[in-house]
Parts: structure tokens; sequence; C-alpha cells
């Protein structure tokens, strides 16, 4: 079958690259020229373990060819961003999508929308737009779960929603699925696809929230939230998650307000919005009480990790921003350093030289390099404030852990 995958991203090209593999023929296309050259030349353009290989493979098959121009097709699959601006789904890249291949549809032509959308849009806007040319297209959302850094094993093992217009173009996007993916693919209708994605990331958003105030009750009553977590799940039916810095990544803190846009029964969910934004600007305010108790003067503070989640290069997001955005704001100096991100809107800075300059460090990300972090002789350092609870207590400086006021 021909497949054209639109918008060339985390997504679009493992999944490019995955139904190219199951021998379909696969034309990537994208808006970025650069990015497209680079793919050219067979080099992907993020790290992802196994997509360089897999990239090459599909590539050398000729079942993968990718270009910045669009043509016929018998599935148009579109997986390009759709960001939060003002708290809704910005359409924008969809539509532009839509847009373009409106032309090229033909009677029976398959059109599947991976990117993320507040439910209703396909009903509403997507499949309004499609119509205008009179052919009888068939529309689906196939919502993706794969988590960066592991996209490539989650997209082919874990199970997959299909919610179709039509039972018809349910069952021509399952059958498109099972060609690569081993979890069970679960048929449903489109609206309920859209809501099952938003579901489950604002679940975990929710949770997470539940656990930051847990967090900060904890150390107004003299306790270590990670202790009393880890005690609470040994309940059989409680898992509470994790605190931390903050919430990032292009998925959870970004789909929650699709709910929140929608819909004025998103009181809890708003909340939580609140809840885990607020994160970044309470751990500031603690760094700050650290750096008073060790009365530092004109503090450098190093900052370990900034992607968003441990061991991948995935910035996007990223509480680390917004507490960067709050040390501007009290004036202080500070070094960052994230042994994934190669760009980022602050400098990067070798972790020596964090480590030869710092006054105190901030452990944001809890990448598994900081859990072996050794402190030079003679370091500057005063004292580590760990947001993540990963370092050990072993240090010849005292260790902060956010959520724990054992050892405040
Ligand atoms: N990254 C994830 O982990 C993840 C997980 C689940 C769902 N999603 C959703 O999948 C969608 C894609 O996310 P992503 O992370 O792959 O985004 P991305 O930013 O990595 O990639 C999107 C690509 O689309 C291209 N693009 C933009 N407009 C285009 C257009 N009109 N035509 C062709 N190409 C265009 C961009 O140049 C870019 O290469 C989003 O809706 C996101 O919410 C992402």
């Amino acid at each position: 079958m021909n497949i054209t995958v639109i918008g060339l991203g985390y997504i679009g090209l493992p999944t490019a690259c995955l139904l190219a593999q199951a021998e379909h023929t696969v034309y990537g296309y994208d808006v970025n020229a650069k990015k497209i050259a680079s793919l050219q030349q067979g080099k992907a353009p993020f790290e992802e373990r196994g997509i360089q290989t897999l990239l090459q493979d599909v590539q050398k098959r000729g079942n993968f060819t990718v270009g910045t121009t669009l043509k016929k097709s018998d599935v148009f699959l579109i997986a390009v961003p759709t960001p939060d601006v003002n708290h809704k789904a910005d359409l924008k890249f969809v539509f532009q999508a839509i847009d373009a291949i409106t032309p090229l549809v033909e009677d029976g032509t398959l059109v599947i929308i991976e990117s993320t959308i507040a439910p209703r849009t396909s009903v509403d806007e997507i499949f309004p737009r499609l119509a205008t040319v009179g052919k009888k297209i068939l529309l689906a959302h196939c919502p993706e779960r794969a988590i960066p850094g592991n996209t490539l094993e989650e997209m082919v093992k874990n199970d997959r929603i299909v919610g179709g217009a039509t039972q018809e173009a349910a069952k021509r996007t399952a059958k498109l699925y099972a060609s690569f993916v081993q979890g069970n693919i679960y048929q449903t209708d489109i609206t309920t696809a859209e809501c099952c994605k938003v579901m489950e990331n604002t679940f975990r958003d929710v949770n997470i929230a539940l656990a930051n105030e847990f967090c900060k009750i904890s150390e107004e009553v003299g306790i270590n939230v990670w202790e009393a977590i880890t005690l609470a799940n040994k309940h059989p039916r409680v898992h509470i998650h994790q605190p931390g810095p903050g919430v990032g990544g292009h998925c959870i803190p970004v789909d929650p307000w699709f709910f929140v846009g929608i819909s004025k029964q998103a009181e809890l969910i708003h909340t939580a919005r609140n809840v885990n934004d607020g994160m970044p600007a309470y751990v500031v305010k603690n760094l700050m009480q650290y750096v008073r108790k060790h009365k530092i003067k004109n503090p450098v503070i190093g900052i370990l990790g900034v992607s968003y989640k441990k061991n991948v290069d995935d910035a996007r997001e990223t509480p680390a921003s917004a507490i960067i955005e709050a040390l501007r704001k009290e004036k202080l100096s500070f070094l960052v350093h994230d042994p994934y991100v190669k760009a980022f809107s602050t400098l990067l800075s070798p972790l020596n030289e964090v480590l030869a300059k710092a006054d105190a460090l901030l452990l944001i990300t809890d990448h598994d390099e900081y859990a072996k972090l050794v402190l030079p002789k003679r370091s500057p350092v005063k004292f580590i404030y760990d947001t993540r609870n990963v370092l050990p207590h072993t240090f010849n400086v005292p260790v902060y852990t956010l959520g724990n006021a054992k050892n405040i």
C-alpha cells in the first residue's frame, strides 16, 4: 500500500519507518527542508533508540523515501504538532496538512490523524474541511502512546486505539496498524479515541499534581514524602505517583488544557495543571532558603539536567525553563549542564566547569549519570538540592531533597 506520512518528528518518523519495515511503500513529507535533506542522507534528526539503523535499513530496501512535495497516496497519516496556545490545541499545522492533501484525495483515500487533538476536533473541524472536495474520504484518529527513548519498541508492543468517523474507516486503519503493531488494536468512534488520548495524559498530570501536593504537605508536617509514598503504595489498591520539580514534555503538561479549553466541568484538571505549573516557583523558593541558610552571597547555581525526563535529549516544555526564568528574576547567576540535550534556550556548560564554579547544585533531571556524581576536591559547592530523590547523602556537603523535611 502507498502511505504518505506528513510530519517527520518524534512520532511521524518512527511510524513511517515501521510501516516501511512492514513492506508498505512509504513516503515521508515534511515542510522542514533541512530535516528532509538530513533524512535523505540517512541521518535521523533526533536521538531515539534504534531509529538510525531502521531508517537506513528501510531506505536501502527502497521502502522509504522523503521529500518536500506531496503526491497522491492511498493513505495520508498526519503527525504534525498540535501545541498548546492559550490553553487550546493550536490546529494550524493540522489544517495546513489537511489543506495540502485536499487536492490529492480520491474516493476511498484513508486519512489518519495521529496528532493529539481535543475531543470533537475530527467531527467538528477536520471532517467538514476535508468534505469540501466532495469525495468519499475515510477519516480516522489513532492517538500515539509511545514514550521518548523507547518509541520504536512501544509503537510495536503497546495496545492501540483506532477511532473511525465510520466503521469502515476504523476497520481499514486497524488493518493497516496490524501490519506492524503486536499489541491489541481496539476500534471505536473517532471522538472516543480523541478523548482516550487526552484522558490518559490528564490522568497522569492529575496524579502527579496529587504527589506534588503530598510533597508540600510533607515538608509542612516534617516527614519525607518519598518514604511516605513508598509505604502508602504497599496498599494493594494504591499507586501514588512521584513528586518532582514540575511536569514537562510534549504531552502531559499540554493535553489536559484541551479539556479545560472545551469544558467548564474540568475543574480538578485545571487545578492540577496549576499545581504542577507552580512547582518550579516552589523549588526556587526552597533553593533561596538554603542559599540564605548557608549565607552564600551572589551565588552561582549549577543546574544539573534540563531535559524533561531522564536519559533523553527532549527538553520540550521542561520545568527547567521556568526554574531558570525564576532564577533570573531572583538575579542569581547560574551554569547549566545536561549530558543529552544539545540545543537549549540557555547556554550549556560542561559538567566539570559547573562543578568547579557553582556554589550550590540544583538537580532537576534524574539522568543516570548524576547518580554517580563526584564533587572535585576543593569544590566551591556548599549544598546540593535534589528535586528527584536520586542523590546519595554521602557528599561532604548537605543534600536537601524536595519533599524530605527530615534532612533540612
Ligand atoms: N513526541 C511524543 O512523545 C508524542 C507522543 C504522543 C503524541 N504526540 C503528538 O504527536 C504529534 C506530533 O508530535 P511530535 O513530537 O512528532 O512533533 P515534532 O515537533 O517532533 O514533529 C512534527 C513535524 O511536523 C512537521 N510539520 C509541521 N507542520 C507541517 C505541515 N503542515 N506539513 C508537513 N510537516 C509539518 C515539522 O516540521 C516537524 O518535523 C503532536 O500532536 C503530539 O502532541 C507526540
